[in-house]
């Protein structure tokens, strides 16, 4: 085959894939091979160590942003790494949020172009972060993908304006649709809407070009609000606290209370809740039961409902307490940004109030008694006495608690409950089979267990043993170079996911925090604690 002919294939067949730079001709960017098949097979130069794992990081004519802030800590944690096969994972995990996933940023000279499409103002600094695999962008996900990168923000002013741009599009989204999880590409980006393919019924209605996909989490909204709160702690600044940011933040807290509605009122009638979801599906945690509104819950705990689950799964119970512990420590925490700002003192302190009486609520009704354990946080609880004692993969868990600030790790209840669901005896999705183990979950299935799991119960346990241990075990469970979602109990090589960019931030935080905390379990005896 000629040059030119392999050229003309090349374009034809990854055309529909490719992943832009704004500033690459636009030949180059069409021939840019589409990541999750680029991430499925092996790249060199491998790494030399026992594992051999591939390069899994796009030429850089590929790569959706750069930053030479990233490339430094790159640069710096490898160098430093004793293991040659962490060091890889490091190498591909930590940038592959901006090699792969920012599919469109504007710093507001070029904005203006398309934006009637859907109504919301895209004017000013905005961000599209994908995913990975799927073209759309889920408010938990990019909030987590851009976690890593919030400390480098302060002295990279193209960071800086990264991740102010994907705070000003998430208001965007929440202002807009704020049961919403998943979202298309802004109108002003000139992105075509991803078509989703399945048949969901949803109120409050929505517009299919603007939202990808409808399910209402409770921890999309805590999200949200931890992406600024990150920023202003990070960076000392409050430059995305514009009017529309208060009109998100004011469409959370309305969303919230209407979530806090008991299914019966004071007069015992049944109200159905504003929120009702169903989707044509043979899996019963894809839609809600009792036409589209889930389990009866009781009043008078104070707890928010959450429909779904961080997996998109569907709750059982609807006072899910992981994201409310979250969004308990968000709403403090964003009173203090509001306060930084010069914003209304009535909102700071209503922020601050509604932060601890949801604390309390999950302290009163989200700590149950266990037969083994003694006083464990519950899963999920509806307020009639019932409770699903579990956990899942899938951050806000009951693992990640300490993680999200609710709770110091040495807490005996958190202490108890991490027995718990570590104990394949008492949390049904504890996975373990001859090659793999950890917390797993109903979203992929009873045969695999989520690296992600093992990465947090890395990032909050005070014993060395546990944190290398769990790292080194997704370490081997990681033979593509990347994090993956979920790995086969019984056989690492069949994994979901090749490209699933939040698993990789988590993976590199985890690094980062050890690196911080523990130096002497990656970089050698007596090695320096290192931060970027
Ligand atoms: C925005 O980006 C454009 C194009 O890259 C550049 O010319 C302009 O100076 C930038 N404006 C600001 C405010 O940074
Ligand atoms: C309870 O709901 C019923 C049915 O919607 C309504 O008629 C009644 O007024 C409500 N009671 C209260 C106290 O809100
Ligand atoms: C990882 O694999 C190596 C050999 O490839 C093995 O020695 C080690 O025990 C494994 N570690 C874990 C935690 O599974």
């Amino acid at each position: 085959m000629s040059s030119a002919a392999f050229l003309a294939v090349a374009l034809l067949s990854l055309q529909a894939s490719a992943f832009p730079k704004s500033d690459e001709p636009a030949i180059l960017r069409r021939a840019c091979p589409d990541y999750t098949s680029y991430a499925s097979t092996l790249h060199a130069p491998y790494s030399g160590g026992p594992l051999n794992l591939p390069y899994q990081r796009p030429t850089e004519a590929c790569r959706t942003f750069s930053s030479p802030a990233v490339e430094k800590v790159i640069e710096d944690v490898t160098s430093r790494l004793v293991d040659k096969d962490l060091a890889q994972l490091f190498r591909n995990a930590f940038p592959n949020t901006l090699d792969t996933t920012i599919r469109w940023h504007t710093n507001g000279s070029a904005s203006s172009a398309n934006s009637k499409r859907d109504g919301a103002q895209w004017t000013g600094v905005h961000t599209f972060i994908v995913t990975g695999d799927i073209n759309a962008e889920w408010l938990r996900d990019s909030t987590n993908q851009l976690t890593n990168y919030q400390t480098l923000a302060a002295k990279d002013k193209n960071l800086y304006s990264l991740i102010l741009g994907a705070i000003n599009t998430q208001s965007e989204f929440v202002i807009q649709s704020p049961y919403c999880n998943a979202f298309q590409p802004p109108s002003a980006s000139g992105i075509k809407p991803e078509d989703s393919t399945q048949k969901d019924t949803v109120h409050p209605t929505y517009e299919p070009s603007f939202v990808f996909e409808c399910k209402y989490e409770l921890d999309s909204l805590a999200h949200f609000l931890q992406l600024g709160t990150e920023f202003y702690e990070n960076t000392g600044s409050t430059e995305f606290v514009t009017d529309r940011w208060y009109k998100a933040l004011q469409t959370v807290l309305k969303t919230i209370d209407a979530q806090s509605q008991p299914t019966f009122n004071s007069s015992n009638q049944f109200v159905p809740n504003e929120y009702t979801f169903q989707r044509e599906t043979t899996i019963g945690t894809e839609t809600l039961n009792l036409a589209g509104v889930g389990n009866p819950l009781n009043s008078g705990t104070g707890l928010i409902r959450s429909a779904f689950r961080p997996s998109d799964d569907a709750t059982i119970l609807g006072f899910f307490i992981p994201p409310n512990a979250m969004m308990s420590v968000q709403l403090q925490k964003t009173a203090k940004v509001v306060k930084a700002a010069g914003g209304p003192a009535s909102l700071v302190a209503e922020l601050q109030e509604r932060g601890t009486k949801l604390e309390k609520a999950v302290h009163e009704h989200g700590i149950v008694q266990h037969p083994k354990y003694g006083d464990v946080y519950a899963f999920e609880v509806d307020g009639y006495g019932s409770r699903i004692l579990m956990d899942d993969a899938n951050i806000p868990s009951l693992l990640s608690l300490p993680y999200l600030g609710f709770v110091d790790r040495s807490d005996r209840v958190y202490q108890n409950t991490r027995k718990m669901i570590t104990d394949k005896a008492s949390n049904p999705y504890y996975l373990e089979g001859p090659q793999f183990h950890g917390i797993g979950g109903p979203h992929i299935g009873l045969e695999n267990a989520w690296p992600m799991s093992l990465l947090v119960q890395a990032m909050t346990s005070d014993d060395d043993n546990e944190i290398i241990g769990n790292l080194n075990l997704v370490r081997n469970s990681s033979l593509h170079g990347l994090i993956h979602e979920s790995i086969d109990v019984s056989n690492i090589k069949s994994y979901t996911r090749p490209w699933f960019a939040w698993a990789n931030s988590v993976f590199a935080q985890t690094v980062l925090k050890i690196a911080a905390e523990r130096p002497h379990l990656i970089f050698g005896e007596d090695a320096k604690p290192y931060t970027p």
